[in-house]
């Protein structure tokens, strides 16, 4: 598998990793998750909360505002919403606008981490999340270690493509994991569960090594070692596996690698490490080796696949596409230069007083100066005003907003000639038109 796409859709209807269950406090914690910004926060009671994480009114990152109780306050104008995310107080008014509530994700905590559904709530299964007392985490016998959580500048479909293709171990790890040279040349089976696809490798009678004697200090000899990459959804892959005796084939113990992927943005993810084991469970020397090694090799994976996500960002032009070229007896990547080559399709300009189009596309974009533009860009997320992205802006904003709101917005608008934009603002953000210059909103 290798991602020749960007801007992959995510998939939605997946639980994901959106903290460990340590991040998550009484303190309101800001994250992107599949491009959307989110707050986690425990309730008085312990219950983790995830809310979407910008304030309704004017975009306001809720993070930087504060809890009252189980209720976020904003820390802009005071917009108080609920756990539910419903809105529940506005300070300046008393009636409460329609529509304003924040995105409540469900959540769900399993092996350390909070787990929030990103797709239709209907749709939120917690038999869909991984076993993670079979993984070891969530089993008090086992071991666990968690890893500090990684932001890596890649699409996360990268991470997925390093994991399961562990041959990588023998060159970029060779150096932080023990054995890790023979497993580009192991035989490769494919094991299918009904939750999983485990691609196995198994190192035969690997020599003892300081690592191996550290796990298994009673233990001579050789080992027989499992190399699993197991896929059990975009969001869990677990590597390594089981460890055997050669000599007698006896299992000498598990050790779980639990690669926990969350996509942050089209070019970038979060990576939640666990390490797992069942045997030696009570041995700290051998947990701070994981936690070490993890220091180890994660820069590593790091490295790499964030040095292919700037190659594939840099052969991603707006026309351009790359695709392998097509050389006999090798392949490498080529920008395909039919597209630079072919003739710039053109779409036809609609003349000035056609039927639904007032103003031609050409000025559209340029129709407001300078002023409005700045004046414009201070209400707007981005000051680029491109002409979709600035009416649905306006829509959103006149909708939501408090008292004071409708009257920076209006005092916006009427200093915008565009009449597209003019006629796209509903009533209620335009008084001095539409109402004779009363407020239909609040008090
Ligand atoms: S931005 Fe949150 S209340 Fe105004
Ligand atoms: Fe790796």
């Amino acid at each position: 598998m290798h991602p020749h796409k960007t801007r992959q859709p995510y998939p939605r209807n997946q639980w994901w990793a959106a903290a460990y269950s340590s991040e998550v406090t009484r303190e309101l914690f800001g994250r992107t998750i599949l491009g959307e910004r989110v707050i986690l926060y425990r309730t008085e009671q312990g219950n983790a909360v995830v809310l979407s994480g910008l304030c309704p009114h004017r975009a306001f990152p809720l993070e930087k505002s504060c809890l009252v109780g189980d209720s976020v306050r904003c820390g802009y104008h005071g917009f108080t919403f609920a756990a539910s995310g419903a809105l529940e107080a506005v300070p300046s008014q008393t009636a409460l606008p329609t529509g304003a509530d924040l995105r409540r994700y469900p959540v769900a905590e399993r092996g350390g981490l909070v787990w929030i559904w990103t797709g239709p709530e209907a749709l939120a299964d917690e038999a869909l999340l991984p076993d993670m007392e079979a993984l070891g985490p969530d089993n008090p016998a086992w071991a666990t270690e968690q890893h500090m959580p990684a932001r890596i500048a890649a699409r996360y479909t990268l991470l997925i493509d390093n994991l399961l293709d562990l041959s990588h171990v023998s060159f970029i790890h060779a150096d932080t994991i023990p054995a890790g040279d023979k497993v580009a040349s192991l035989p490769v089976e494919l094991v299918e569960t009904p939750q999983s696809l485990n691609v196995r490798r198994i190192g035969k009678a690997l020599p003892s090594n300081p690592f191996f004697k550290l796990m298994f200090p009673e233990h001579d000899g050789p080992l027989d070692q499992s190399f699993d990459a197991e896929y059990f959804g975009p969001h869990l892959i677990r590597t390594g596996g089981d460890l055997f005796d050669s000599g007698s084939g006896k299992r000498l113990g598990t050790q779980n690698y639990l690669h926990v992927i969350t996509p942050e943005t089209p070019g970038s993810l979060h990576y939640f490490v666990i390490t797992s084991r069942d045997f030696a469970t009570s041995n700290p020397a051998l947990s701070n080796v994981h936690v070490d090694m993890g220091l180890l090799i994660q820069p590593q994976d790091k490295a790499a696949i964030e040095a292919i996500e700037l190659v594939l960002q840099g052969l991603e032009t707006r026309r351009g596409r790359y695709r392998p070229a097509a050389i006999p007896g090798r392949s490498r990547f080529a920008v395909a230069s039919k597209a630079r080559s072919a003739p710039r399709r053109t779409r036809p300009r609609r003349q000035a007083g056609e039927a639904g189009q007032s103003v031609p596309r050409a000025q559209s974009s340029s129709i407001l100066s300078m002023r409005q533009r700045s004046l414009a860009a201070t209400f707007m997320p981005s000051s680029s005003l491109n002409r979709k992205a600035s009416l649905r802006w306006w829509r959103s904003m006149s909708r939501f907003c408090s008292l004071e709101g409708v009257i920076m917005s209006a005092a916006a608008a009427i200093s915008c000639t565009n009449p597209d934009i003019r006629a796209s603002l509903p009533v209620t953000a335009f008084p001095s038109r539409s109402t004779g210059g009363k407020f239909p909103i609040g008090d």
